[in-house]
């Protein structure tokens, strides 16, 4: 596994920015975590790195937010943690934001819906050490672009 540590969220938005550089749009990225890891903090540094300007917050009551990126494509913010299971989530129309091929799709709360995602899903898992200071623990072959 490749880990890395960051020492600010200011880190942890370049660490995504430049994870999200590095993909091709139809990858899904589960975002594993405890609340307060820094999932959101994640996303929108992800977002940053697409080339998105609008503010990124957690769709925690919308469950999802969609962006326009400025090459055509989009990205899809999903928080799963007000859906109980990959029936709600299904229900809920999931699948369409999970095998868009024009989008890349950020999962917030995956461990809801485990059986759902596509085996490519590319899953990080970001841990709090300290204060500042947290462990993300991304694919061993995953290649970041600088
Ligand atoms: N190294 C770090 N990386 C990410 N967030 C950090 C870091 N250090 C402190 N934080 C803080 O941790 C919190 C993470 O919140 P958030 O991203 O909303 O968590 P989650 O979405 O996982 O519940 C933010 O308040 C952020 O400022
Ligand atoms: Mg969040």
């Amino acid at each position: 596994m490749n880990v890395i540590e960051t020492h600010s969220y200011e880190e942890t938005e370049l660490l995504a920015a430049r994870i999200a550089r590095s993909l091709n749009k139809g990858a899904v990225i589960a975002l594993f975590g405890d609340l307060g890891a820094g999932k959101t903090v994640f996303s929108r540094g992800f977002a940053r790195g697409l080339g998105i300007t609008e503010p990124v917050s957690s769709p925690t009551f919308t469950i999802v937010q969609e962006y326009p990126c400025p090459d055509g494509a989009m990205l899809y913010h999903l928080d799963l943690y007000r859906i109980d299971n990959s029936d709600a989530a299904l229900a809920f129309g999931v699948d369409e934001f999970l095998y868009d091929k024009n989008a890349y799709c950020l999962l917030e709360w995956p461990e809801r819906i485990p059986d759902l995602l596509p085996p490519e899903t590319i899953r990080i898992t970001i841990e709090h050490i300290a204060e500042e200071c947290r462990r993300l623990t991304l694919p061993s072959d995953m290649k970041i672009q600088d």
